[in-house]
């Protein structure tokens, strides 16, 4: 049943409890109602910064692709500068969505009355506007969206007053350098449609509890040493397993050679951090791979994927099919986690359910749920008095 005082704290005074000394999984509601969702979409969502794609998606000026992401639609542009843009997919005429798909451009042409923007988003053609008193096309820019690119990933901020992409990050900034994040390019993208909310995927992620029976012919042919989580000092988790080769690639799978220059920690095994609200990553010896998952509605959701691999490695005569025993495993593996947030979800709607414990292996979910609730739920009182002060 969903209570009438949804966001009062008291609902959710076991989640806030410390990971093994009581605290308990979300209620049912933070998965299926709507009036959770849109909280999280309007707190978490439109005030965060979210990773979109790599730079290497739009390599030229005019190259451009749109990203559609909780109800709002941005066009990700390069500039005759070289330089990559957000702009909100909105005609300053009368509103139209200006941009469809990707491809590459010279201008940007509204297809409803034919506005045209150029490339930095000005105003350069508005054709029967003659007439009109006072029409001025410099105030008629598209809306820039917050944009900024770290190591080739594309992030998108819909506030205007959030800190910058660095404050937000932290030392996952510091943590994935000595990959040289910059040289990656993207081989394969993916895309799934799962019936369920977006935590679960991104809970699961976050937890080894699950690995040796949903995974149980994939992933745990593995070993694997259990560490705890990685500290972290920005909006992240992340865990990092230590053991030889690659985990791009099912075991007894051979691939590419390491990244150039990769050393110590980095080179001796993977690191997995996952940048709030719902990007999960894989740094691999050889290469990284990210899904993230895409609020579409209380319970549905979208899984982008995308593998990426050094430029060199790309070149490679052998690459196509040394890169088919890489997809293999995300081939495998993700429908899996899938499935299990599918399940999860169709349990949770149960009447009968109540919130679980969780094991030493799933401290992450519970440092996920808080940061959630640190953003849904009001503030208690006394702290909001005092930031009015
Ligand atoms: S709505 Fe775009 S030109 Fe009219
Ligand atoms: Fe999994």
């Amino acid at each position: 049943m969903l209570p009438v005082d949804l966001f009062d704290p008291r609902h959710y005074a076991n989640v806030r409890k410390p990971a093994l000394q009581g605290a308990e999984t979300l209620p049912a509601w933070c998965y299926t109602s709507q009036a959770f969702y849109d909280r999280e979409v309007e707190r978490i969502f439109k005030k965060v910064w979210n990773f979109v794609d790599r730079v290497d998606r739009i390599p030229n000026p005019g190259d451009y692709f749109v990203f559609d992401y909780v109800g709002v639609s941005t066009i990700i542009v390069r500039g005759k500068d070289g330089k990559v843009r957000g702009f909100a997919n909105t005609c300053r005429h009368r509103g139209s969505v200006v941009m469809e798909g990707e491809g590459t451009c010279k201008q940007m042409q509204c297809p409803y009355h034919a506005w045209t923007y150029d490339l930095d988003g000005a105003l350069i053609g508005a054709p029967f506007m003659e007439e009109t008193a006072d029409f001025d096309p410099a105030r008629y820019h598209l809306a820039p969206v917050r944009l900024e690119v770290y190591g080739g990933f594309i992030f998108l901020c819909f506030d205007a007053d959030a800190p910058d992409l660095k404050a937000y990050l932290g030392d996952f900034i510091d943590n994935t350098r000595g990959y040289n994040p910059d040289d990656l390019v993207v081989v394969r993208r993916q895309e799934w449609i799962m019936e369920c909310n977006w935590k679960l995927f991104y809970e699961n992620f976050a937890e080894q509890y699950h690995i040796p029976f949903i995974h149980k012919t994939s992933l745990n042919r593995q070993k694997r040493k259990i560490t705890p989580p990685e500290p972290c000092n920005g909006n992240y988790v992340a865990l990092y397993t230590q053991h030889p080769g690659s985990r791009m690639l099912l075991a007894g799978d051979t691939g590419f050679p390491a990244i150039e220059g990769l050393k110590g920690r980095d080179a001796e095994g993977t690191y997995y951090p996952s940048l709030h609200p719902s990007t999960m990553m894989g740094w691999c010896i050889d290469g990284m791979w990210w899904v993230r998952s895409d609020p579409l509605g209380p319970e549905r959701t979208r899984i982008t994927a995308g593998s990426c691999f050094p430029r060199k490695t790309r070149a490679r005569d052998d690459f196509a099919e040394v890169a088919q025993r890489y997809y293999k495993r995300l081939d495998l593996t993700i429908p899996e986690d899938i499935k299990a947030s599918e399940d999860q979800q169709r349990g949770l709607r149960s009447p009968y359910y109540k919130p679980g414990p969780l094991s030493y292996l799933e401290r992450l979910v519970n440092t996920i749920d808080n940061w959630v609730l640190d953003r849904v739920l009001d503030p208690p009182a006394e702290a909001q008095k005092q930031a009015a002060e």
